[in-house]
């Protein structure tokens, strides 16, 4: 394994943005529910525990506290905002409560020498977002650094290796963050920058080769470049008793099911089968306009599939996921799962009589991280910077009715947002962009006649996890060409309009 940070997370909105800040310097870092009690974090053997930031007041009913058994794991400790005024609390100091939030940039100035601040310069701007504050630094603890409002806004017990800070490094506004952190790493912790994709790649092909023994595997392959990275993760670690479905449902883009199949058919030794149940899908579909309905059917049929599909296979004991770190966290969060707000269909409603044990290489990674492994695999671009595509496919970018013209709509549309972002240099800026086709109908005028056609709308978003989202602000050019050419080429369709919504309140996809 490779050397490991362990944050305690008490519930800041930024804490997954700590975990990223210190794997992006190359040292590997989990995420843990400040539930977690002392012993446990000791079992995991971290080189260094960060505790993070939080909304709660420290001594307030219900406050998360700090367990004093993490001071005695005997590794480097450091305390953001929160993180910063439980140490404070517990090892003696004082606090002062406040019912207004220092909010935004402020000025800090050095004013004691600390290894966090090696390369930093005397004044630097830092990002701020506080109520309360440590009024008295806890014995053995000298004061780092000041702002404009806060006297102590850093301070460090070099002796027992314990530091704090009131602001937030790991926010990109603070803007020496990223050397305070690495010095934290590598100054203070001095831990080995081990954390790699390629390092990553060897561990777990590894490690899953142990796990499955001479026993078998089935993946369903999505198309996505999660589900691919894991087939062909695991192709390495057990060869053919890796067993892929590809159930192309007649809900995919145009030419997608082939493209992923093909490439992994020609660069892996894979047990791969592409069921075409385009018919199955679309015949259940046909008069349902109901977003949830579409799920539950879609889910269904999945679910069947797989079902028959599997049990032609010789026994299978493993069933692989491409779970992300994300829903590990959230699954995880203290603040407890977050509202379903729609049903998302997945595999992991399959049938419990198939009794599979899960298999889940990612769970560890980050969207961006994978993408480094599928480039480490040698993957091709189309494959590695795909945009996320949801399980039910098209089915919920054709509000409304499905029919294969709808559907030949909503794909020609689509293929064309994809070439323009690709062509204008925009598709690796959003994090999705794709076409909906609107339920309704409008005038327009062709040449000398009336038309009477379809509306397609188009999204774009920039987000880091799909939890919120921002709407992308696409340049006037690369929109009107959008737009010219889905008129043009696309038959059926007489305007396109530009999502300008973010989620919260609207959602990325509109059903
Ligand atoms: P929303 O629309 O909830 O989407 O803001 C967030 C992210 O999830 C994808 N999405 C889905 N993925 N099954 C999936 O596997 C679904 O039913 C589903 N609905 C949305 C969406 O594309 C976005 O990336």
């Amino acid at each position: 394994m490779p050397s490991k940070v362990v944050v305690i997370d008490y519930g800041s909105q930024v804490t997954q943005l700590i975990a990223r800040r210190i794997r992006e310097a190359g040292v590997y870092s989990e995420i843990h529910s400040c539930a977690v009690g002392a012993a446990e974090v000791a079992a995991m053997e971290p080189g260094a525990i960060i505790l993070s930031g939080g909304p709660a007041s420290v001594g307030e009913p219900d406050a998360p506290s700090l367990d004093p058994g993490l001071l005695e794991i005997g590794v480097p400790i450091l305390g953001i905002c929160y993180g910063m005024q439980l140490l404070a609390g517990e090892l003696g100091g004082t606090l002062a409560r406040s019912l207004t939030r220092e909010y935004g940039p402020a000025e800090l100035t050095l004013t004691a020498p600390s290894p966090l601040w090696k390369g930093v310069e005397e004044r630097t701007r830092v990002w701020m977002s506080h109520g309360d504050r440590v009024t008295a630094p806890p014995p053995g603890f000298v004061v780092t650094g000041r702002t404009p409002t806060l006297d102590i806004a850093a301070m460090a017990d070099e002796k027992r290796r314990i530091y704090a800070v009131q602001f937030h490094p790991e926010v990109h506004h603070t803007e020496r963050g990223e050397p305070m952190l690495r010095n934290f790493l590598f100054e203070v912790a001095k831990l080995p920058a081990d954390w790699s994709m390629a390092s990553f790649r060897e561990r777990v092909v590894r490690e899953m080769a142990e796990q499955v023994g001479d026993r078998h595997v089935v993946c369903a392959l999505s198309g996505g470049v999660d589900s691919t990275v894991t087939a062909a993760l695991l192709n390495e670690a057990i060869g053919r008793r890796l067993h892929c479905i590809f159930v192309d449902n007649g809900l995919l883009r145009l030419g997608e099911a082939e493209e992923v199949s093909g490439y992994l058919r020609e660069h892996f030794d894979l047990d791969l089968v592409l069921v075409d149940a385009a018919d199955r899908f679309l015949s259940r579909l046909a008069g349902v306009t109901d977003p949830e309905e579409k799920r539950k059917i879609i889910g269904r049929t999945f679910i069947e599939i797989f079902d028959e599909q599997a049990g032609r296979l010789p026994r299978v004991d493993f069933l692989a996921q491409g779970t992300l770190y994300p829903d590990v966290i959230e699954s995880v969060s203290h603040k407890g799962p977050s509202a379903v707000i729609k049903s998302h269909h997945n595999v992991g409603g399959l049938p419990e009589t198939m009794q599979l044990k899960l298999i889940e290489p990612l769970r560890e990674l980050f969207k961006d991280e994978v993408r480094k492994v599928a480039l480490e695999m040698g993957m091709p671009d189309s494959i590695v910077h795909r945009h996320p595509f949801p399980g039910p496919g098209l089915a919920i970018r054709v509000l409304g009715e499905i029919t294969p013209e709808r559907l030949r709509i909503v794909r020609e549309a689509d293929r064309i947002v994809q070439d323009v972002l690709r062509e204008s240099g925009w598709h690796g800026k959003v994090w999705q962009g794709f076409a909906v086709l609107l339920p309704l109908r409008t005038v327009g005028v062709m040449g000398d006649g009336r038309t009477y056609d379809h509306v397609v709308a188009l999204r774009a978003v920039e987000s880091v996890d799909a939890m919120t989202a921002d709407w992308a602000r696409l340049p006037h050019e690369v929109l009107a060409l959008m737009s010219s050419r889905i008129i043009n080429q696309v038959k059926g369709v007489n305007r396109v309009v530009y999502d300008i919504s973010p989620k919260p309140p609207s959602t990325i996809e509109w059903e």
